[in-house]
């Protein structure tokens, strides 16, 4: 499938997105481990929480989507029934290292596995610290997808432990905190700058006793290192019933959209605003953009809030240390945003974005195409800005997020941009194209 973007149209209006994809992904599995039914409204219905949906299907747990609100009922921490079949985790690597966790912790034998795309994600980072849990698991070559977990018998509790993870990942962690929920003592994960804390979030509301503490330790860039502390699971989880904000990762797109596009000013009401997402809101904040927070009132849960947004004149801005991790899926768009900007924007200590659904990094070279001026580096790239892009055709690479920052980049170049292979937009945000139609830009799929 091709999607045209063209330019020319203020982007006006109110948008509200579906829930965050983390948060779906962790709603639905965790209500698996519950014990009783919980309610998601606004779930994100989508490629990869499908994913996440079908292999709890295959794990035995009954589940209802209706609209948006889903229904799951959860059979305890050790209710997932052996599965038939491979557990086919398709492009998501939170479905599988989120589930590989559980299922350690479960003990039930079973395979992990997705698309051509997933097996190229690395594993070792989940493999490695799950065989000193006690856990029997072994990846395919080169660490990577499919995992095999063989039987373990529940009575052999895994061993509570403390992990220094090398690189910064709620992935990981998470995999980690599920995993020590089965523990014969407390598991703790050392992170280099702290994660998003979803996991911990949601888990505590289920009864969990899970505590995230700065270390006086130095990480990334001089900022404190993150320990993240979980205590074995010994009663059942409570299951839940919430509302999910908007994603703010699907977000960033339409930020960006509105921030190139002259005379655009739009709404994205109740969008999560946890602060371990919101680094690409204060880096764009300090190049000069005009976008106003107002937050909803505190809830005990998940800090959320609306965005106003309005076109402004970029400058360029360089971003490194934990700044990345609180940004690290909003770079293709921000890249975007960087290109439309006055002056150089430098991006470093973002190794990890070559590790993505594609080496985010380079296929920075997409955006090139289109006339961006891209310099790449080994821990990220410098973006050249210039004001106006020529347009022109790209690819998504693969790549969801690729796809839908390219697709924007059409919105303020001189001709249209065409992106190739947008139907991987769909894993994440299907009602992208509607969206952005909705206010206002011109939109044309092909095939
Ligand atoms: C996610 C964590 C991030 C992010 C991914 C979703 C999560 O990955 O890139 O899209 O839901 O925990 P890492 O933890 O590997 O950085």
């Amino acid at each position: 499938m091709k999607l045209s973007v063209f330019p020319g149209q203020p982007l006006r209006g109110t948008l509200r997105l579906p829930g965050d994809k983390s948060l779906s992904h962790r709603a639905a599995l965790f209500a698996a481990l519950a014990q009783g039914e919980s309610i998601f409204e606004n779930f994100l219905n989508a490629g990869v929480t499908r994913a996440m949906l079908e292999a709890l299907t295959d794990l035995g747990i009954a589940w209802q989507m209706d609209g948006q609100t889903l229904r799951v009922e959860g059979r305890g921490l050790s209710g997932f029934a052996a599965p038939a079949q491979a557990l086919n985790c398709g492009n998501s690597a939170t479905t599988l290292r989120l589930l590989a966790g559980a299922l350690a912790g479960s003990g039930i034998p079973s395979i992990l596995d997705g698309s051509p795309g997933l097996r190229r994600r690395p594993m070792r980072r989940i493999v490695e610290p799950l065989q000193q849990m006690g856990v029997p698991v072994e990846a395919g070559a080169g660490f990577t997808a499919p995992l095999h977990l063989a039987h373990r018998p529940s009575s052999r509790r895994l061993t509570g432990m403390r992990h220094e993870l090398s690189i910064a990942s709620a992935q990981v962690k998470s995999c980690l905190l599920l995993a020590g929920l089965g523990g014969n003592a407390p598991t703790e994960v050392v992170e280099p700058a702290a994660s998003r804390d979803h996991s911990e979030r949601m888990l505590r509301l289920m009864g969990a006793s899970v505590q995230n503490t700065p270390l006086p330790t130095p990480g990334m860039d001089g900022t404190p290192k993150s320990l993240t502390r979980i205590a074995p699971g010994d009663c059942d989880l409570q299951p839940l019933q919430l509302s999910l904000p908007g994603d703010i990762s699907a977000a960033a797109f339409f930020i960006v959209a509105a921030l190139i596009t002259p005379g655009s000013d739009i709404l994205i009401e109740h969008v999560l605003l946890n602060p371990g997402r919101t680094g690409m809101l204060d880096v764009l904040l300090s190049m000069g953009a005009d976008i106003q927070v107002e937050m909803d009132a505190a809830n005990e849960w998940e800090p959320s809030g609306n965005l106003r947004v309005r076109y402004s004149e970029l400058h360029g801005q360089n971003v490194s240390g934990d700044t990345v991790v609180r940004m690290i899926d909003e770079f293709p768009a921000f890249a975007v945003a960087a290109a439309y900007a006055e002056g150089i924007t430098q991006v470093r200590d973002a190794r990890e974005l070559r590790a993505k659904e594609s080496d985010r990094i380079h296929a920075l070279e997409e955006l090139a195409r289109l006339g961006a001026s891209i310099d790449e580096q080994a821990d990220g790239f410098d973006v050249g800005g210039q004001a106006v892009l020529t347009g022109g055709l790209a690819n998504a690479q693969g790549d969801h997020r690729m796809a839908m920052a390219l697709a924007v980049a059409g919105l303020a170049a001189r001709n249209p941009v065409t992106v190739e292979g947008a139907e991987i937009i769909s894993e994440s945000l299907p009602v992208f194209s509607a969206a952005l139609q909705e206010l206002g830009a011109q939109v044309v799929i092909s095939t």
